[in-house]
C-alpha cells in the first residue's frame, strides 16, 4: 500500500463509523441544499405513498383546504423530512420544523402553533419522543385547530381556548409503536416508508451524480446501489466518498471497477455493512450459538444502545434476511452464516 492510500485510510478512520451510518447528518447539510428533492416529482420510489400523497394534496389544493394531517414512519434516511417539505411546497404554504425533544414545554409548542399561518405545515420529527404533557396541548389543536391554555396561577387560574389557523401536522418517527394510540389516531394520513430497491437507489444516485457533476457509468452506479442499504442518505454519502477517491485515484469517472475498489478501500462490504452489523451478527453466532437471542443481551455484549439496535442495525439485517424475530429473540439465518463464511453447525470460521 502506498503512502497516499495510507493517507486516505487514515482519513477516513476518524469518520469510519458515520460512512455508513443512517443517522449521521452532519455532512449532509451543504448537500441537502442541492440534493434533496423539492417537488414530488423529483422524489424517486415509494410509488405507493407519492400517489396517495399527490391525490390528497390535489383534493385539498383544489378544496382550497389545508392537508390532513400525516405520519411518517420508517428506518432513518428514507426521506421523511423530504417528503414533509415536498408536502409544505406542493401546497403552496411553509414549512416550520421542531422535533420531539426539542418541545419540552407546552408553552413551546403553543408559541409554534399561534404563530402559524394559514395552511402552514408543522412538521415534528421525531414525534414519539414528545412528553406527554406537550402531546395533550397537540390533541385539540389537530382535531378543532383549538389551543388551550391556563392563564393565572392558584385558584384564580382559568383556561381559555384559542383559536388557531387551520394547520397540516406532518409528524416523522423511526418508531411508529412507540405512539401513543390517541395520537396516532389523530393523523388521517399514515405512510410507512420502506427500504428502496437497488433500481430506485440507482436513479437517485445517478440524479444526484448529475447535479453533483460526477461521472458515473452505468455499472458504477450499480454496484454503489448494491452497498448502500436501500437509503438514500447512504448512497449520497458513498457517491460523494467514491467520487473523492475517483477523482484522485482514477481519472475521475467512477465505473464498476473504481466503485469497488473505493468501497473495498473504505471498508464498505459488498452487502454494504458495517462493523456494528458484523458485531451484532458475529455476537449471535459465536456468543449464543445463533440464537435466539434477547435484544437487550445483544445491545450489552456488542455495546450499543438498545434503541439503536432496534431503530438502525436491526431493520436492515431484517431487510436482507440476514436475522429473524422470533418470540425468543433473535436469529442469525443461514445467508448470515454464508455471507460471514461461518459454518452453522460449529459457528466456526469455514476458510
Ligand atoms: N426519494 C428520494 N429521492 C432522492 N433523494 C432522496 C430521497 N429520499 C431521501 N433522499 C435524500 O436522502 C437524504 C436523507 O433523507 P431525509 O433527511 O429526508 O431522511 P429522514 O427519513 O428524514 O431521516 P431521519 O429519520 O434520520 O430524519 C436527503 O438529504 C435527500 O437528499
Ligand atoms: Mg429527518
Amino acid at each position: 500500500m502506498t503512502d497516499d492510500r495510507e493517507e486516505i485510510r487514515g482519513d477516513l478512520e476518524a469518520g469510519e463509523d458515520r460512512l455508513l451510518d443512517p443517522e449521521a447528518r452532519e455532512d449532509e447539510q451543504e448537500l441537502d441544499i442541492t440534493l434533496r428533492p423539492r417537488w414530488i416529482t423529483e422524489f424517486i420510489g415509494q410509488d405507493r405513498i407519492r400517489e396517495h400523497l399527490e391525490i390528497f394534496i390535489t383534493a385539498a389544493r383544489e378544496r382550497r383546504e389545508s392537508l390532513d394531517h400525516v405520519i411518517l414512519s420508517g428506518p432513518p434516511g428514507l426521506g421523511k423530512t423530504t417528503l414533509a417539505v415536498i408536502i409544505a411546497n406542493e401546497m403552496g404554504v411553509s414549512c416550520k420544523q421542531s422535533s420531539g425533544p426539542a418541545l419540552e414545554r407546552a408553552g413551546d409548542l403553543a408559541s409554534i402553533l399561534t404563530n402559524l399561518e394559514p395552511g402552514d405545515v408543522l412538521f415534528i420529527d421525531e414525534i414519539h419522543r414528545l412528553n406527554r404533557v406537550v402531546e395533550e396541548v397537540l390533541y385539540p389543536a389537530m382535531e378543532d385547530f383549538k389551543l388551550d391554555i391556563v392563564v393565572g396561577k392558584g385558584p384564580a387560574a382559568r383556561s381559555i381556548r384559542l383559536d388557531l389557523p387551520p394547520f397540516t401536522l406532518v409528524g416523522a418517527t423511526t418508531r411508529a409503536g412507540l405512539l401513543t394510540s390517541p395520537l396516532r389516531d389523530r393523523f388521517g394520513v399514515q405512510s410507512r416508508l420502506d427500504y428502496y430497491n437497488q433500481v430506485e437507489i440507482k436513479a437517485i444516485i445517478q440524479r444526484s451524480a448529475r447535479i453533483l457533476g460526477v461521472e458515473i457509468d452505468d455499472g458504477g452506479a450499480q454496484e454503489l446501489a448494491r452497498r448502500s442499504r436501500g437509503t438514500p442518505r447512504i448512497a449520497n454519502r458513498l457517491l460523494r466518498r467514491v467520487r473523492d477517491y475517483a477523482q484522485v485515484r482514477a481519472g475521475g469517472t467512477i465505473t464498476y471497477e473504481v466503485g469497488c475498489e473505493a468501497l473495498a478501500l473504505f471498508e464498505v462490504d459488498g452487502m454494504g455493512l458495517d462493523k456494528v452489523d458484523k458485531m451484532i451478527l458475529h455476537a449471535i453466532i459465536e456468543k449464543f450459538g445463533g440464537g435466539p437471542v434477547g435484544v437487550n443481551t445483544l445491545a450489552v455484549s456488542v455495546g450499543e444502545e438498545i434503541d439503536t439496535i432496534e431503530e438502525v442495525y436491526e431493520p436492515y439485517l431484517l431487510q436482507i434476511g440476514f436475522m429473524q424475530r422470533t418470540p425468543r429473540g433473535r436469529i442469525a439465518t443461514e445467508s448470515a452464516y454464508r455471507h460471514l463464511g461461518m459454518g452453522k453447525e460449529s459457528g466456526e470460521t469455514l476458510f
